[in-house]
């Protein structure tokens, strides 16, 4: 049975959904907020105001289950995912994704990836306050 509804074009042009989840700290898995994950979303989503990029929707998730990769989000329809660490890192997102469609290839997130590439840690601070890789 075919139903008409699920041939809509999505609400949003773009619904970009940032992780915010925080865990107690020392958690084996980490957690997207001592990341930088809410900081960074509200970043987004005033760059994303000031730009008045036309259908494009930021909200704060719950854990996406890529805690390792984080901070990450998820943007839709397109399915694409971004780890992030800097107002840099989501001013080029931003920039490149969301005005233009085009891909962060730095950024990105492949769906078998496990740990970050070591293009992706420059610039982070593991929990230790060390230099990541
Ligand atoms: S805490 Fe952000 S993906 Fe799990």
């Amino acid at each position: 049975m075919h139903n008409d509804s699920l041939d809509q074009k999505p609400y949003f042009k773009r619904h970009i959904f940032c992780c915010g989840n925080e865990r107690p700290a020392g958690h084996p898995r980490g957690c997207c907020k001592e990341k930088g994950g809410v900081d960074l979303r509200n970043y987004l989503k005033s760059r994303v105001s000031e730009l008045k990029i036309d259908g494009a929707r930021v909200n704060m998730a719950g854990c996406l289950d890529r805690c390792e990769l984080g901070a990450v989000m998820v943007i839709y329809p397109e399915g694409v995912w971004y780890t992030y660490a800097s107002r840099e890192d989501i001013d080029e997102i931003t920039d490149k994704h969301l005005m233009h469609g085009e891909i962060v290839e730095r950024l990105l997130l492949t769906n078998d990836q496990k740990e970050l590439r070591a293009e992706q840690k420059t610039g982070r601070t593991c929990d230790d306050g060390a230099a990541c890789g």
